[in-house]
């Protein structure tokens, strides 16, 4: 049976991109893979959250507003597991058993760690050059088969999948399944509203560069009002947005949304500028916002029942990642 397993970091708002990239797809499949008698895995990644230095405050309440945010987005415990990462241990153990079988050159090719660290990449924490084996551990330790997350997640997979086949094959186990990554065919790559060549992502400075689940609807209409786009009207072949990457990227955004494809949402669209399609998007934005702002404000004004929540999932996944730490454990020849 199917076993779903993703995170998320616990770093400010989520925003249209998490939710478009990843989480919208964890509740669909959550609903699914429930029904089939399959398991699903959503974790807070606070362990690689810390890879860049984070303010200890700020990161305890980051973690609770984001698991308010994951319940508001539709994540059910009742179906699937939800925790954060440092509540079970077996994460950081597990990852210094793959910190054996992981190669340093598969890890030199990692783009991510390349942006993230800049010029300076002798001042770049260890744990953040190290952090795909941390995530290699956080899907292998509940022997997932799938992995929904955005594009940008997708080589970080490729590298769990090599340490899993070379953990089987060095130990002769069947251990560890590879996991497929599972990436929404729109919206798998969303990107700023004031830069369609850069992703959406918590760490721009520019609060317009994204729409944060949290943004009420004047806020919403302001950022698509003021987005960047081009002054052409709207093609009716996609082959048209092929140079527009900011036209591109909204009506990428619409089409996620509306649950169609581009070439339908062009259909309707095509020959009309930004001054029709704007107020169209913004709309539905808002809509689809409202019922998770309603939620979040509910589950953000509980704070205990949220602990509650992560308490139970905590207790779970540990159970859950129990039995394979300890075949990986006994593979590579430690007994406890
Ligand atoms: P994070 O916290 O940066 O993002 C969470 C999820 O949102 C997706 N995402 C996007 N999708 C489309 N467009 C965007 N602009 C965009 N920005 C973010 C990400 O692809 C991701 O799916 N390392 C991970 C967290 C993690 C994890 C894991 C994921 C830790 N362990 C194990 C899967 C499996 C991260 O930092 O995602």
């Amino acid at each position: 049976s199917k076993r779903i397993v993703s995170g998320i970091q616990p770093t400010g708002n989520l925003h249209l991109g998490n939710y478009l990239g990843a989480i919208r797809n964890w509740v669909r499949m959550q609903d699914e893979v429930a029904a089939e008698g399959g398991d699903c895995f959503f974790f807070l990644a606070d362990l690689h959250a810390i890879t860049v230095h984070n303010d200890p405050a700020e990161l305890a309440a980051n973690v609770r507003s984001m698991a308010a945010a994951l319940l508001a987005a539709g994540i059910d415990p009742a179906k699937a597991v939800m925790f954060n990462q440092a509540r079970v241990p077996a994460h950081a153990e597990l990852t210094w058993l793959l910190s054996g079988t992981a190669r340093i050159g598969w890890l030199n090719r990692m783009t991510q760690f390349k942006d993230k660290a800049g010029k300076n990449r002798e001042g770049a924490s260890v744990g953040l050059y190290t952090y795909p084996v941390l995530m290699a551990a956080d899907v292998l330790l509940y022997r997932a088969t799938h992995v929904p997350v955005g594009d940008d997640q997708k080589q970080h997979l490729e590298l769990a999948r090599d340490v899993a086949a070379k953990f089987n094959t060095d130990f002769d186990v069947e251990l560890f399944p590879l996991p497929d990554p599972i990436i929404p065919p729109t919206a798998a790559r969303i990107m700023s509203l004031r830069d369609g060549t850069a992703k959406m992502s918590k760490s721009d400075p520019s609060d317009m560069s994204r729409i944060n689940l949290t943004d009420d609807s004047d806020t919403v209409a302001a950022k698509v009002r003021k987005a960047k786009t081009d002054p052409d009207p709207l093609p009716a072949d996609p082959a048209g947005l092929a140079e527009r990457p900011e036209a591109r990227n909204l009506v990428g955004i619409y089409a996620a949304l509306a649950d169609r494809t581009v070439e339908q949402v062009l259909g309707d669209f095509a020959g009309q500028g930004f001054g029709a399609f704007k107020p169209a998007l913004a709309e539905l934005l808002v809509e689809t916002l409202r019922p998770i702002k309603a939620r979040l404000d509910q589950f953000a004004g509980d704070p205990a029942e949220l602990d509650r929540l992560l308490d139970v999932g905590a207790t779970r996944a540990r159970a859950e990642a129990a039995p394979t730490l300890d075949s990986a454990y006994r593979a590579v020849g430690l007994s406890r």
